[in-house]
């Protein structure tokens, strides 16, 4: 039984505080319910509203690729820097150790490889295992002209409805086909599907010309691929525009593992997109922290 001999007869209800009731500070998330905001608030950082996402889930189509041949001697020294592991089930369980606290985001779409047309994916993740691996989001591939263009569409709707039930977000992942224009129309049309159709976030690429008008047309955030490598101040360069014309983060994986000092690329990265840093700051800064290393 409860001791009662502690028990204060004086209570304090401050009756002229009101209880506040904040709204979600991450665009289109307001009406999502608090276990889907929570992920979320692990994925975006609250101060910020903004993500470094490191992105290493190549190999689900590609195999070993540059700089993820050895995920554990590559991968593991970024964790500290990344707000989020983009990755595959495999390399969670083989690789990430379970005391590693960063938010996950589950790539949970594949079944094709680069030998064949990538658009032929499907769900390849049970919404039961992305529980068991506490994720914060899961990530599905969406192929908006692509051949299996419908097919990835209702992939991502289906990981939506099954991620609603328990308060999963799903990254809804733009993907271009090699003949396909990249260009600020081309990305519109996608984001725009992949949000109306219950995306909570979108990943996309940048594009030098317009690229505000696809952050602006798509109701949810958006964060953007890296692409391709490129030298470091032009990667930099890439993320501080995007964030400048509102996206919500990176979502970066051979920018940062391929650059020749990964871990000072990703603080320099963090530099952009945390703390508004100019690109030719965050370059120094990067030039420092590896000649330190
Ligand atoms: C590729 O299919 C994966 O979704 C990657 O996570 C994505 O492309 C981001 O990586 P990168 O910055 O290397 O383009």
């Amino acid at each position: 039984m409860a001791d009662l001999d502690a028990v204060q007869d004086t209570k304090e209800y401050y009756l002229d505080i009101p209880q506040k009731s904040e709204a979600f500070y991450l665009k289109g998330s307001n009406a999502l319910g608090w276990g889907m905001q929570n992920r979320l608030a692990r994925i975006f950082n609250p101060e910020t509203g903004r993500t470094v996402m490191l992105a290493f889930d190549h190999g689900y189509f590609q195999g070993a690729t540059t700089g993820l041949e050895r995920i554990d001697v590559n991968i593991m020294p970024l964790a500290p820097f990344a707000d989020t592991l983009m990755l595959t089930r495999g390399i969670l369980r083989s690789v990430v150790p379970p005391s590693m606290t960063k938010a996950i985001v589950m790539r949970a779409s594949g079944g094709t490889s680069m030998l064949k047309e990538l658009s032929n994916e499907e769900i390849a993740v049970d919404i039961e295992d992305s529980i068991r691996m506490n994720v914060a989001a899961m990530a599905v591939q969406v192929f908006i002209g692509g051949e299996y263009e419908k097919q990835s569409i209702i992939n991502m709707t289906k990981l939506v409805d099954q991620g609603t039930r328990y308060g999963i977000p799903t990254l809804a992942v733009t993907a271009v086909g090699k003949d396909m224009v990249r260009d600020a129309r081309y990305f519109r049309l996608a984001t725009r599907i992949c949000a109306e159709l219950g995306a909570h976030y979108v990943k996309t690429y940048y594009v030098e010309k317009d690229f505000e008008t696809v952050t602006a047309s798509c109701p949810v955030p958006i964060v953007i691929a890296g692409g391709k490598k490129l030298p470091e101040l032009d990667a930099l360069k890439m993320a501080y525009n995007a964030i400048q014309q509102g996206a919500a983060g990176v979502d970066m994986g051979r920018n940062i593992f391929q650059s020749e000092a990964p871990v000072s690329m990703i603080q320099a990265v963090r530099a952009v997109v945390h703390q508004n840093e100019t690109p030719e700051k965050a370059y120094e800064l990067y030039k420092t922290l590896k000649a330190e290393a």
